[in-house]
């Protein structure tokens, strides 16, 4: 059985203060794996302040390091304690232009550096009506695959999430979800590697009253969670449902 992540994704949000009283109000989760991945300048902060959660960033340079002005590296990200990075999330890909090779070589600068991928796959609404829902995270997938490999492949985490559930309020029920990482283990085998040892996480308005349902699902292995991470008590209980 493999062991559940839970991890936070705080998007744009906090500040020293309100991050102070955030993190004063969580507490580790016996058996599951908890991860917060913050903004940038909140990093050392977290650092100094050990929360018995794993620290992740939300984004990192496809570059090592040099001229990019505004970039932040993977390496960077390590002096900081990070163990995780987000990649690819829809966010990034619809309003910065992340095309699936920048999201591939985003996942392969973080493995080179020691991190651990959380890679974004997810369909937009007019995909799913469209039925195409497989062949969207089967495409977004494969070009990951294209750069890193089958040993490349089986050091991330991946993470589900419908475009049209993210901040909508309107999760996939469980039987979607449960659908679209069954589709996406499949294609992981189908790559030869050990798709059982790979996380997926599912993403999208996960909330305490749904969390339970979505994380019994066979292929779902956790959730990255939006807005629900901002509030102490709706984090922890959707951690502790996992
Ligand atoms: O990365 C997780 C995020 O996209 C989900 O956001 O607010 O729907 O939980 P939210």
């Amino acid at each position: 059985m493999i062991k559940k992540l839970v991890a936070g994704n705080w998007k744009m949000n906090g500040s020293l203060a309100a991050n102070e009283a955030l993190l004063a109000a969580l507490q580790p989760v016996p058996g599951v794996d908890v991860a917060l991945c913050v903004p940038y300048p909140y990093l050392a902060q977290l650092q100094r302040r050990p929360s018995g959660f794993e620290l992740g960033a939300q984004d990192v340079s496809e570059f090592a390091a040099g001229a990019y002005t505004g970039e932040v590296s993977a390496a960077m990200l390590t002096d900081f304690g990070c163990r995780y990075v987000i990649v690819g999330h829809s966010e990034r890909r619809a309003l910065f232009g992340e095309d699936d090779l920048t999201v591939a070589r985003k996942a392969s600068s973080a493995l080179s550096a020691g991190l651990v991928p959380i890679v974004c796959v997810g369909e937009t609404l007019d995909e799913r009506e469209a039925g195409e829902v497989t062949a969207v995270i089967t495409r977004q997938l494969a070009a990951v695959a294209d750069l890193l490999g089958q040993e490349g492949l089986s050091r991330l985490v991946l993470a589900y999430e419908p475009v049209w559930a993210i901040g909508s309020g309107r999760s996939a029920t469980a039987e979607q979800a449960e659908e679209a990482h069954a589709a996406m283990r499949g294609w992981l085998a189908g790559q030869g590697v050990d798709a059982g040892v790979i996380r997926i996480l599912y993403g999208g308005s996960v909330k305490p009253d749904n969390a339970a349902e979505l994380f019994a699902m066979p292929n779902v292995d956790g959730g990255l969670i939006g807005g629900a991470s901002l509030v102490a008590d709706d984090f922890m209980a959707i951690c502790r449902a996992a």
